[in-house]
């Protein structure tokens, strides 16, 4: 099979391979660490609900993994502020601290936490449209930009349209340091299964609210850089989820 081994991902997973002659005399990564937190200080927050009542027993977990689809037909309604809060909950909520870790929903290679999460608000009632960043501790949205980003956001993904008619996009990007300073190149494998988690963790948590949701990864990845203001080394976009209601039981 030369053309799959003649692909750059070949020789990255064959280099990355722990095996057990080597395992204990590796190399140390030569990467500093990285801040465990992001925060946009100075920007205007808006807080999330705690109100889970009235969802807890909507849906048991089996038949939420029984229907779960990727759905792209949404009613170009909105979502409300709770249903959004408890998204966020579901995708990277804190639910335990162990010393200086905030563990959350979703697990994480050595409790590091390289994910960030963002929001393409456009159909949340009671928030204006616009760019947030999820401010996992504090449990807040911090504003990045005000104003109308999902036409700009579906063309970035390859035109793929049904992302105009979500009523919210999450937006993933990976704080490399985090997790590479501790796990060397090997840790990208792990970045990407993190963020594996939180994504699979917000679909079935749209699932349970009857919410359509779509994961995305065709999409031209310097244009969601600038979109955040991430500069694409330190941190980079790495995966997305449409949230919209749905519209019939179509896909
Ligand atoms: C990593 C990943 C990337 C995906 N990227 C896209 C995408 O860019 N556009 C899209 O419409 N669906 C995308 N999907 C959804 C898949 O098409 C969908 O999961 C697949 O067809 C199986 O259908 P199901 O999710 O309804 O079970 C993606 C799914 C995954 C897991």
């Amino acid at each position: 099979m030369p053309d799959l081994k003649n692909t750059i991902a070949f020789l990255y997973l064959q280099e990355t391979k722990f095996n057990r002659s080597t395992i204990y005399d590796r190399p140390r990564p030569n990467i500093l660490p990285g801040e465990p937190f992001k925060r946009y200080k100075n920007a205007e927050k808006v807080l999330l609900k705690r109100r889970w009542e009235g969802h807890v027993d909507t849906n048991d977990l089996w038949s939420i993994l029984q229907k779960r689809r990727s759905r792209r037909n949404y009613t170009g309604g909105p979502i409300s502020i709770d249903e959004l809060s408890l998204l966020l909950w579901s995708a990277q909520g804190v639910t335990a601290q162990a010393g200086p870790y905030y563990l959350r929903t979703a697990p994480s290679a050595g409790a590091l936490y390289p994910i960030e999460t963002y929001v393409v608000i456009e159909r949340v009632s009671g928030i204006e449209p616009g760019i947030y960043h999820f401010d996992v501790k504090g449990f807040q949205l911090e504003t990045i930009s005000r104003g109308l980003f999902l036409g700009d956001l579906a063309r970035s993904a390859l035109g793929q349209g049904f992302i105009r008619s979500a009523s919210c996009v999450f937006l993933w990007s990976a704080v490399l340091r985090r997790t590479m300073s501790k796990y060397g190149a090997r840790g990208l494998r792990y970045i990407f299964l993190d963020a594996g988690h939180i994504c699979q963790n917000l679909l079935l948590a749209a699932e349970a609210l009857e919410l359509g949701a779509c994961p995305v990864a065709a999409f031209f990845d310097e244009e969601l850089n600038e979109m955040l203001g991430l500069d694409g080394i330190e941190e980079t976009a790495i995966y997305m989820a449409a949230i919209g209601r749905k519209r019939g039981e179509g896909l």
